[in-house]
């Protein structure tokens, strides 16, 4: 620690190569606990903190950023920052960065895996086998569905929609997308993709994968009435957000067999897992993975160390999502 620079908190760790980068440069604390900072240490670390580097889990909302008088700069880990009201830190002058680009092939590899692990049972075939339940094969045996041929419906199409695109190719599937700004004829065409409206995505998708920002339009943007328009075959897959699905709507589909079936990295309430999902066969649950590979998690804390740089050496804030605070 040198007190002589400007006071950095991390609300968790960062690989060492992050805090490499970081400690010639800053006075580094950090959350030593390995779980999300409790809201009353926040409160007293931010007092005197200049550089934040948040996490997801961490709320940081008016009240907080309104007792942190010192606080120049928030470094997001984390390309969504639902978690921050950007809004109070713009009026407050406060950048906001985060860490776009580096983890799109990532979250849509966890999208694929939970789409075949839904949509092949390999979830259920693990845990008959760890129960000691196997009576060996049988021809009707955890039959699932056909992935490739099969239509994916993207719901978003950010970089991490569009990172579904190929892998869907790869396996034959049609692909139909909805997304708040359509695309042009041309660009569609190259990618191989369809616009439809919402609604005839639900209803044309054997699987819909959900690629929207948690923003207050996409809160609940799928519950029981746009559930209800999806084949009672089709399968639901969501890496983006927790609370742009109604979990409590899903549970409900899921239990009477409404849909097929969901592949879930994220939830409304996180940690919390609403209990309805956990004796379902019919859903696979991780627990928010999207980014989490070695590669990634590296490349995302340089790019919150490339911030950090720019900010104290007052050059450009490369990833900055508010540039009306400065
Ligand atoms: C992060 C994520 O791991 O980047 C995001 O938006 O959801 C994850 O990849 C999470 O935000 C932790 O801070």
């Amino acid at each position: 620690m040198n007190e002589s620079f400007p006071k950095a908190y991390l609300t968790r760790q960062a690989v060492p190569a992050v805090l490499e980068r970081l400690r010639p440069q800053c006075d580094v604390h950090i959350n030593p606990e390995d779980c999300t900072l409790p809201r009353e240490d926040l409160f007293r670390e931010i007092k005197d903190t200049i550089i934040l580097v948040s996490n997801g889990p961490d709320t940081i909302d008016a009240e907080l950023l309104e007792s942190a008088p010192d606080l120049k700069l928030i470094a997001n880990f984390g390309v969504g920052y639902n978690n921050i009201d950007v809004e109070t830190a713009t009026r407050l002058g406060i950048p906001v960065t985060n860490t776009p680009g580096v983890l799109s092939e990532s979250t849509a590899d966890i999208a694929w895996g939970l789409l075949m692990n839904v949509a092949r049972r390999i979830g259920e075939g693990d845990r008959m086998i760890r129960a000691d339940a196997w009576p060996g094969w049988g021809p009707l045996q955890l039959l699932g569905a056909d992935i490739s041929g099969a239509t994916l419906g993207l719901i978003g199409l950010g970089n991490i929609g569009k990172a579904m695109i190929p892998r869907a190719k790869g396996f034959g599937m049609k692909v139909i997308y909805w997304n708040r700004t359509r695309l042009d004829a041309s660009d569609e065409e190259t990618l191989g993709i369809e616009y439809m409206d919402k609604e005839t995505v639900l209803e044309e998708a054997d699987f819909v994968s959900l690629h929207v920002a948690l923003v207050p339009e996409t809160r609940h943007l799928i519950s029981a009435k746009e559930l209800n328009l999806m084949k009672s075959t089709a399968y639901l897959i969501n890496t983006t957000r927790g609370p742009v699905v109604d979990e409590q709507a899903l549970v409900s589909v899921l239990k009477e067999n409404r849909i097929a079936g969901a592949g879930l990295d994220v939830y409304e309430n996180e940690p919390l897992v609403d209990r309805g999902l956990l004796p379902l066969e019919n859903v696979v649950l991780a627990p928010h993975l999207g980014s989490a590979t070695v590669g990634r998690r590296t490349k995302m804390g340089m790019l919150v160390a490339d911030n950090i740089e720019a900010f104290l050496q007052d050059k450009p804030l490369p990833n900055i999502v508010n540039p009306e605070a400065l």
